[in-house]
């Protein structure tokens, strides 16, 4: 049983990018600092958390993620394994009863997020699983300004979903990317399932599912970085592109890919009956209304929008998850990035694979 009062005991399981990189999650810990205890990480790569453990001050290390559960004292496991594991590993974590920060996605099959899910309600575990997106205060605000119905009902909106691939920029992949393109993973699972979060997010659960999916080029070479020239067999579809029917004529145009070298579009634009706002992640929000002033059409342009910054949202960066995770378990709240809604994004994305593949429309069953 957690006690909530003292700081909740964390381990780490993955050492690599997201938990070390300056964006991910260990260096950015810092705002928790006072809620958390740093006890123990594990990883296969021994000498890779052990150098975690030092950088970051947690106590113990592991090389396998039994180990560290039979012998650690642990009330929150953040997993931030390869996508292809986590179904295995998170089952494992919740089965002994601990919180569980997942990377996204949930896990590989429906089955499997269920079975996710009912552990962990049956063992008392709380669930939080990214993206963080939902947390952040542009999509917050565009919520918030959904529900007030500031620009209408909404028509369809338009979803931008990728990168050029990890290894695929110049400055390459700190560790060995392969895997990011093979079965198992690839870009519907890594980059799509953002704009799946963000869209049925701001807009409510999917109820329908189109999809164009496939293979660009069968062998990528990583541009730079420590693994430069490295051919990757890709096996997994890296160029997959999907519709979304919210039901009541609501679509939205999503892109998961390792394609987009560059783009100039919003990350999302949502068009609406009495306007339109866009979205590009980390920046302002943009509204334009139809008969903002009498007679008037146009783009609003605030003078202060105190809703769109917090400093602290900012300092966390990816440790947002565990920051979310630990406001949940103090405090009884149900998350807001849910295994419910991470469950959601997985059938839409098992869908992408079903339609693109049969030629179909597939209906969604789940919702959050
Ligand atoms: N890299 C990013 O920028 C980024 C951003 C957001 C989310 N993510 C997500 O984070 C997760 C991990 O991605 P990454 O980029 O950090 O991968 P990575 O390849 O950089 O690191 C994965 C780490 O997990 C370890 N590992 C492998 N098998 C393991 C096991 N059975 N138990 C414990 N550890 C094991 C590897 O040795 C490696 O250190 C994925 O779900 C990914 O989608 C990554």
């Amino acid at each position: 049983m957690t006690d909530t009062k003292s700081p909740l005991r964390l381990g780490i399981l993955g050492a690599g990018t997201i938990a070390t990189a300056g964006y991910g999650i260990l260096p950015n810990l810092g705002p928790i600092g006072d809620e958390i205890e740093l006890v123990a990480i594990a990883d296969p790569v021994l000498e890779r958390a052990k150098q975690a453990a030092d950088d970051f001050g947690f106590r113990e290390a592991y090389s396998d993620l039994r180990e560290m559960l039979d012998s650690a004292e642990l009330d929150i496991v953040a997993n931030l394994t390869p996508i292809f594991l986590h179904s295995e590993t998170s089952r494992l974590i919740v089965e002994r009863g601990k919180h569980l920060v997942s990377e996204k996605p949930l896990g590989a099959t429906m089955e499997d997020a269920d079975a996710i899910i009912e552990i962990a309600a049956a063992n008392g575990a709380t669930i939080v699983c990214a993206p963080p997106d939902m947390l952040f205060p542009p999509y917050m605000e565009a919520r918030r300004l959904l529900d007030e119905n500031t620009i209408g009902k909404v028509a369809f909106a338009r979803v931008r979903s990728s990168h050029a691939g990890p290894g695929g920029g110049p400055g390459g992949w700190p560790l060995d990317p392969t895997w990011f393109y093979q079965k198992g993973s690839g870009p519907l699972l890594d980059m799509g399932v953002y704009g799946i979060h963000e869209i049925t997010g701001l807009l409510g659960p999917a109820k329908r599912v189109s999809a164009f999916s496939g293979i660009t080029e069968p062998i990528r070479t990583v541009r730079g970085g420590p693994f430069k020239g490295t051919e990757i067999e890709v096996t997994a579809d890296d160029n997959s592109l999907f519709m979304l029917d919210f039901g009541g004529s609501t679509f939205a145009v999503v892109d998961g890919t390792f394609n987009v070298h560059a783009a100039k579009s919003p990350k999302l634009e949502i068009f609406g009956r009495r306007g339109a706002m866009n979205l590009y992640g980390d920046s302002p929000l943009e509204v334009y209304r139809a008969d903002a002033a009498p007679g008037v059409d146009g783009w609003i342009t605030p003078n202060y929008w105190p809703a769109l910054s917090d400093e602290r949202v900012d300092k966390l960066q990816r440790a947002i998850l565990v920051d979310h995770l630990v406001d949940c378990v103090r405090n009884d709240k149900h998350p807001v990035l849910s295994a419910e809604h991470a469950r959601h994004a997985l059938e839409i994305m098992l869908a992408v694979t079903t339609s693109a593949r049969e030629g179909k429309v597939v209906e969604l069953k789940t919702t959050f």
